[in-house]
């Protein structure tokens, strides 16, 4: 039995940047199955040769620390190049034909659709055209996906049905690589595995949450798609939902795939939408000052670089405690963050300095990255300070207790997962579905007339101030910075 992973965009900038890289570390590190090779399929006339040799100079440049010659020697060995193009039917004839000359029957094949988008629904009517989806022949068949998945419900719903029309669901993987991170699975593994924090992870003691996936970066290259698209579309409906749904979902029975998806489900359906009137009053929408004079944006353009959105889930653990969710581009930093912001104990009863710990709330932060750690905030006595206090915090840091190598990349564990047909850390066909008609709510929303202003922001800060005003109207206010006393969650009360 041969195990095969096809590359359909193999000349693209994923192949080249994530996939080759992870799949070569996998193989050093000796997790690829026995007998794997990988078919690169575009347009581009590469040779195999050709191929490998663009595929070591980005492995020499994107995993450069842990380039080893001789372990890519035999590394490239696996790889090979089939010239073809998506849209014509009968190069998945030749296709075909040059798998069933690599590899043994039965063979085992992952389809990686690493194409813009709209080509998804061709390839795989193609595909399937050309029998290489059936799963009959005693191997697998599987296919995964790139996001986005669409652009709202309705293309998303037209996309599922198309797959569907050529795969079982379960043939299916549809990658966030978010959900590849290793601090998003240990998000997991901290609720379910410790026995003190689950206990007070609901509505009687958290007083709300925040999530932020900052980014520093710009939109670089990427205008064409996302001027499109948007940091909603871009960012929320995969990402930042699928973080909340790790964060607010009920512990599942047991460890696999549909148990796990069927809870961020229930999450995901307990979303309260955020109707049209409530427009302005839950989101926020910003574009940094010069995006409609970056290169590829039309100049009219209303697509939002940042946007901020509280949010309810209706249900009996979370019923009314808000979740403020964040992301933009250009940002003052690169971090992802969930802070668990506990309800205010009484500390009038302890002889406080008025104004500073007053104020305090105990205060979990996930360090998604970089840093990834955790910090856990909580008051403690000034010695010899009478009874004044003052708030300290717990600190873990995933390189300092594993060693600076312990993170690896996300795509890594996706690709190995798909091989091995453990589908946990990809998203369903309804969790995409739910997901786009709650950022559908909020795009209605904003074409109402009940829409918030797009906010201009200044490149390098935290976005526009309206963000701010989101959660100074709750009387809260934003964690930023990653976990020192001058960082998350400060109350500029305090600070003053
Ligand atoms: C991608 C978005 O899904 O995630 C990009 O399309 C964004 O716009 C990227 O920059 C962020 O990923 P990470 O892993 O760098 O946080």
């Amino acid at each position: 039995m041969s195990n095969m992973i096809v590359i359909l965009g193999a000349s693209g900038d994923l192949t080249a940047r994530k996939l080759i890289p992870a799949l070569y570390n996998n193989f050093r590190k000796k997790r690829l199955p026995e007998g794997t090779s990988v078919l690169g399929f575009a347009r581009r006339p590469y040779t195999d040769d050709e191929f490998r040799q663009k595929m070591k100079e980005a492995v020499v440049s994107f995993a450069a620390d842990d380039f080893d010659k001789e372990e890519w020697e035999r590394f490239s060995g696996l790889l090979f190049y089939h010239q073809g193009a998506f849209s014509d039917e009968e190069h998945y004839q030749g296709l075909s034909q040059r798998m069933s000359t690599l590899g043994s029957a039965p063979q085992n094949c992952v389809f990686y659709l690493s194409t813009a988008p709209e080509f998804y629904p061709m390839i795989v009517t193609h595909l399937a055209a050309a029998n290489l989806l059936s799963e009959t022949e005693g191997g697998y068949r599987r296919v995964i996906a790139e996001k986005p998945f669409g652009r709202d419900l309705e293309s998303a719903l037209s996309l599922n049905r198309v797959l569907h029309g050529a795969l079982q669901e379960h043939q299916i993987y549809r990658i966030d690589h978010y959900l590849g991170k290793e601090t998003v699975q240990n998000v997991v593994v901290f609720r379910f595995g410790n026995a003190i924090f689950e206990p007070l992870w609901n509505r009687n003691y958290v007083d709300h949450v925040q999530i932020t996936v900052a980014e520093s970066a710009g939109i670089e290259h990427r205008a064409n798609y996302y001027d499109t698209a948007g940091v909603l579309r871009d960012m929320f409906q995969n990402h930042l939902l699928q973080l909340l749904s790790l964060v607010a979902m009920e512990p599942p029975a047991v460890f696999d795939a549909d148990t796990l998806r069927n809870e961020k489900v229930k999450v995901l359906s307990a979303l309260r939408e955020i109707s049209p009137e409530h427009s302005a009053r839950s989101t926020v929408r910003g574009q940094y000052e010069g995006y409609l004079t970056e290169n590829g944006v039309g100049r009219n353009s209303t697509t939002e670089t940042f946007a901020a959105v509280r949010l309810f889930i209706d249900n009996w653990r979370w019923q009314g405690v808000p979740f403020y969710l964040r992301s933009g581009k250009l940002l003052k930093e690169k971090v992802s963050e969930i802070t668990v912001q506990f309800r205010r104990p009484p500390t009038q009863i302890l002889d406080v300095q008025a104004g500073k710990t007053e104020l305090f709330t105990n205060r979990l932060s996930i360090q998604i990255q970089p840093n990834e750690g955790m910090h856990l905030r909580f008051l403690a006595k000034v010695p010899d300070e009478g009874m004044q206090t003052r708030p300290v915090e717990m600190a873990f840091n995933f390189r300092e207790s594993f060693g600076a190598k312990a993170i690896p990349e996300a795509y890594e564990r996706l690709l190995l997962d798909a091989l091995n047909g453990d589908a946990s850390l990809f998203a369903r066909s309804d969790e995409i579905e739910l997901a786009w008609k709650f950022i559908d709510s909020i795009r209605e929303g904003w074409k109402s007339e009940y829409a918030p202003p797009m906010m201009q922001y200044e490149k390098g800060t935290w976005g526009p101030r309206a963000a701010d005003d989101l959660l100074g109207r709750d009387g809260r206010w934003w964690g930023q910075g990653s976990g020192n006393d001058d960082g998350p969650m400060q109350n500029p009360i305090a600070r003053a």
